[in-house]
């Protein structure tokens, strides 16, 4: 199938497995062009290539470990350089198990350094190429343990409170730039982190387990409606609105000039 409109390059990482290799293919159907990162090159170059051939778009393979500062800069200077880069997918990632007092600290270090550290500095390059241009879309892989953090992994949850907080305060510096910004919030997803992050996926119940294929037509189906924040699997998008609308009753009274009278 040739690719019905070209819409730029979809620069997509973590594209080797998972919810970033059906985002590949779902952005190659819509006519995007791919540049494919992650660092298991083989899986990469037999994904490039079965999407070449289905969707007749172009793609390119980026090798690249994202834990590692010079990986991650030539990726910055390709985004800043590279004007036909018009979709940032910031998906790479990785979780992890157990608790923070008894951690792996050098482990939790390389999963804030690609959850957190590689997230923002791509898309912070991102933000000025595509705000220069006055269009592009930058789609941020959170987590519904941004909104639980007591339900999982401190640090996993901790990082992707980050991304969420990230991508709200961005999408308030790009208003009226013309780049759309989006955070993802997934709940449990059929893929392989469970297993290498070595959490015992199979005790959680199926009815809580989405496929990769719904979970990413969700999110895109939320971005095509606008969303900023897209939960693929909440029945009632209400409950989300009650949600940001309690935080705005709070903004008045969050920052005044005298303590609470609770605290005198
Ligand atoms: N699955 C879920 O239940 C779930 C729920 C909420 C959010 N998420 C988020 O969804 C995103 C995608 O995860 P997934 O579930 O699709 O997991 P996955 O199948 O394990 O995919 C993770 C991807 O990230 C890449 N990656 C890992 N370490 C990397 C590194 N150091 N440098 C570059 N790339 C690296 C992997 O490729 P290589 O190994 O080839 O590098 C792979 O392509 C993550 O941000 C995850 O936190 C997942």
């Amino acid at each position: 199938m040739n690719s019905p409109q070209n819409h730029g390059t979809a620069l997509v990482t973590g594209a080797s497995s998972g919810i970033g290799a059906i985002y590949a293919e779902r952005l190659a159907a819509r006519g995007f062009d791919l540049l494919l990162v992650a660092r298991d090159q083989e899986r990469l170059e037999v994904a490039a290539s079965m999407l070449r051939d289905k969707h007749g778009v172009q793609v390119e393979v980026l090798r690249a470990d994202l834990t590692q500062k010079d990986d991650v800069l030539k990726l910055e200077q390709r985004l800043r350089s590279d004007s036909s880069i018009s979709l940032l997918l910031n998906n790479a990632g990785v979780a992890a198990d157990g608790l923070l007092a008894n951690a792996d600290m050098d482990q939790l270090e390389r999963l804030i350094q690609l959850n957190v550290t590689a997230v923002t500095r791509l898309a912070s390059a991102a933000a000025a190429g595509f705000a220069k241009a006055g269009r592009g879309t930058i789609i941020n892989i959170a987590s519904v343990v941004a909104l639980f953090p007591e339900r999982f992994n401190a640090t996993y949850s901790a990082s992707k409170a980050y991304v969420l907080s990230l991508t709200q305060s961005l999408n308030a510096e790009l208003d009226g730039t013309g780049v759309k910004v989006q955070a993802v919030l997934p709940g449990v997803t059929r893929t392989e982190i469970w297993e290498r992050s070595g959490i015992d996926a199979t005790q959680i119940p199926e009815d809580m387990v989405m496929e990769a294929g719904e979970m990413v037509d969700a999110a895109l189906s939320g971005l095509d409606q606008g969303e900023l924040v897209t939960i693929p699997s909440l029945p009632d998008a209400a409950d989300w609105d009650a949600f940001v609308a309690a935080r705005h009753v709070m903004a008045p009274n969050l920052s005044k000039s005298k303590a609470a009278s609770r605290y005198k």
